[in-house]
């Protein structure tokens, strides 16, 4: 079954995923909340009715550890941040229709509701289990209290979860080798009965589930191999105080667990719904519709937590009564010139400190959204991002912004009273066309560059006509061509506002346009301006180089500053953090020859197809061209890349490598990439597939 394309006639809510009230925001988080934001924008333009909420995470150790390292009380310290997090986000032009948190009464009382659903359905049982516990500090060690190492892949990993290698949620006690993170001991383990929810009982559901869900390949893929590897049942409660408390069952004694944070935190999803709701009346938006009837919900996720919302969230919702989500779009990660995003080594770019920087928040909405795919790791760099903004939005949008409106302003003091034409008419509509296709493919990457390169077309079309030279000896043509002009304008202005909502409502303002962009449609990228409007300003500087240069060596300096106080503990404790390896692999000692570097066949190729392996974690097999023949290669690249997006792309492939067998599929050639990500080798230029190289 496949669902039908936006906007639908049903109610849509658009979510991200909780910030834990922890810490300061970065980069890596705004990326998850402009991406949302965005795709909820641009579901309205489309004529879709929705509603955008959060909240702050507030439970769980990712707080109880840090408000305890500050000695504050978990809730104080998390209601802080929520403050925070609160002033912070609008100031990214991120707007939510909600933003409550985790602790607030409607989760609470939500939560514990779901979970009575979910034990009266028969889904929870009891079971003894091992858990970590610190005899000198004298407590239980749930999850981040305790570190090890991971049983699937041998990377170091906290309680609850392979942070640095696999991305795997692990079960309480899986951990291997655990110490306490309070005193460095060994921990030792103890009988404890705990609450388990049945989540194998939900695999087939989950395999259908799956089939039809929208979003990013990698939140299909992924949790397929973990339904085909086994589903183990969730242990949902923790020794702690600070948390939801376990709901006892009527007569039941009361219980001193509580509940596990990624239990009522998805929940928020559904009880700020609701706060919405409750403000703007059922008639205005009915969150029962959405979450119970028929209604549209989309979640926007960081890739390290697909396993929560694939496999646990839509479970628990099928077991209590609840629709499941429709899509899903996993974010990559972000790297910081080309280095993974370290909080603890200070290598990230603060929300804080980009504001400081008095740039405006559009820039990095559009940097952000437009220069990878959402599933791709987007590297920032200052110098990349200056490229970004000086070319695309000062040099294409703005250039063109400007021009056609100061000329129309000079000439005709605002738009010239005729009819579009029909070239420009079809033009706009393609655009159009584009953004709706781009939506429904979660692709907020189409909607900018349909945008971008609308403007580019007016660009082309102003120096296609040279309407300067028009305006004395034909002046009906000069006119014609300023009028389609204005449109462009109008048109790239109502696509932009998904990704750049403020400067889009600036240049609405500026062509006299009443009321807010944002409730523009796309259909009225096609309506006519107002007759007249005043002399247009620029909505776009550019970045000087000074400016660039002051700003990396800013970078640079905290990062030495951060690494020479740095501590063993090199954590990387918020969404959106990558494992940081500074360490490179030693340079090879010994020198070979020119004839033996020869001896490698290395080719130049264009992948063609590319598929998963059945029955292999991490193996892709593919097809490239390399000009003679096209070769069958099998990759460890299944998990690293979107598959689908491969064929097309250019690799580098050793032609010359002894042939292999892998998992029955014959590979005939490797092909190069780097790094921890698999990142692809290839050329940028004209090499053709096949060219050696040399
Ligand atoms: N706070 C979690 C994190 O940062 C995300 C929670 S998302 C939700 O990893 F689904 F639980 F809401
Ligand atoms: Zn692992």
């Amino acid at each position: 079954m496949s669902n039908d394309d936006f906007p639908t006639d049903r109610p849509a809510v658009v979510t991200c995923g909780l910030p834990y009230a922890n810490g300061d925001l970065h980069i890596g988080h705004l990326r998850g909340y402009i991406g949302a934001d965005a795709f909820d924008r641009a579901l309205e333009t489309l004529g879709q009715e929705t509603a955008y909420v959060c909240g702050s995470d507030m439970h769980g150790t990712p707080v109880a550890v840090n408000a305890e390292q500050e000695g504050v009380d978990p809730e104080a310290f998390a209601l802080e941040w929520h403050r925070q997090y609160e002033e912070t986000f609008p100031k990214f032009n991120v707007e939510f229709d909600n933003y409550g948190h985790t602790h607030d009464e409607t989760n609470t009382e939500l939560t514990q509701e779901i979970v009575r659903e979910l034990d009266d359905q028969g889904y929870i049982y009891e079971k003894e289990i091992q858990v970590a516990y610190d005899p000198d500090a004298d407590q239980y060690l749930p999850d981040r209290y305790v570190e090890g190492t991971c049983p699937y892949c041998g990377e170091k990993a906290r309680g609850d979860e392979c942070d640095e290698g696999c991305q795997r949620h692990l079960e309480p006690g899986e951990v291997e080798d655990p110490t306490s993170t309070i005193t460095g001991n060994p921990a030792e383990y103890r009988e404890r009965t705990h609450k388990f929810f049945e989540v194998s009982e939900f695999a087939d559901f989950l395999t259908d589930f799956l089939d039809d869900l929208e979003g990013t390949s990698n939140a299909r893929n992924q949790p397929r191999q973990w339904i085909e590897d086994g589903l183990q049942d969730w242990c949902i409660t923790r020794d702690m105080d600070w948390g939801i408390d376990y709901p006892a069952a009527d007569g039941e004694a009361e219980s001193d667990l509580v509940l596990y944070v990624w239990v009522d935190a998805p929940v928020e999803y559904i009880s700020s719904t609701k706060q919405y709701s409750e403000r703007v009346g059922t008639d205005g938006y009915d969150w029962e519709q959405v979450w119970k009837d028929e209604g549209d919900v989309v979640h926007f996720i960081g890739r390290d937590i697909i396993q929560h919302h694939t496999i646990f969230w839509p479970a628990m919702l099928e077991g209590a009564g609840y629709n499941k989500p429709r899509g899903i779009a996993a974010t990559g990660f972000i790297t910081i010139n080309g280095k993974g995003l370290s909080t603890s080594r200070n290598r990230a770019i603060w929300a804080k400190e980009y504001l400081e920087e008095g740039f405006h928040p559009d820039l990095l909405r559009y940097y952000l959204m437009t220069t990878g795919g959402l599933q791709q790791d987007v590297d920032f760099s200052w110098d990349a991002f200056q490229e970004t903004v000086n070319g695309e939005l000062v040099g294409t949008v703005g250039n063109f912004w400007y021009r056609s409106l100061l000329f129309a302003y000079r000439n005709y003091e605002g738009t010239p009273e005729t009819d579009v034409s029909a070239e420009v008419h079809e033009r706009i509509q393609d655009a159009l066309a584009d953004v709706r296709e781009s939506v429904n493919d979660y692709s907020l990457r189409g909607v900018g560059q349909a945008a971008v390169q609308l403007a580019q077309f007016g660009n082309e079309y102003i120096q296609r006509h040279e309407p300067w030279k028009l305006t004395d000896d034909e002046p009906e043509r000069a006119r014609q061509v300023i009028r389609d002009c204005v449109q462009i304008a109008k048109a790239v202005g109502v696509l932009l506002e998904p990704i750049a909502p403020d400067k889009a409502q600036r240049l609405w303002a500026q062509l006299g346009e009443e009321g807010s962009v944002a409730d523009a449609r796309l259909e009225d990228a096609l309506e006519a301006p107002p007759r007249t409007f005043d002399e247009p300003g620029e909505l776009f500087e550019k970045i000087e180089d000074d400016r660039v240069a002051e700003l990396n060596e800013k970078l640079d300096e905290r990062v030495a500053a951060a690494a020479e106080t740095e501590s063993d503990d090199t954590d990387a404790d918020e969404t959106g953090d990558m494992t940081a390896t500074d360490e490179l692999e030693p340079l090879a000692d010994e020198r070979i020859s020119f004839e033996d570097f020869q001896e490698l066949d290395v080719r130049v190729g264009r992948i063609e197809a590319a598929e998963g392996i059945e029955g292999a974690d991490d193996l892709a097999r593919l097809e490239v061209d390399i000009g003679f023949e096209t070769r069958q290669v099998v990759a460890g690249i299944k998990q690293l890349h979107d598959l689908e997006e491969l064929p097309g792309e250019k690799c580098i492939l050793l032609a010359n490598m002894e042939p292999a067998e892998l998992f029955g599929v014959e590979s005939n050639g490797m092909i190069l990439a780097a790094g921890e990500e698999a990142d692809l080798l290839t050329t940028h230029g004209d090499a053709a597939v096949g060219e050696k190289v040399q």
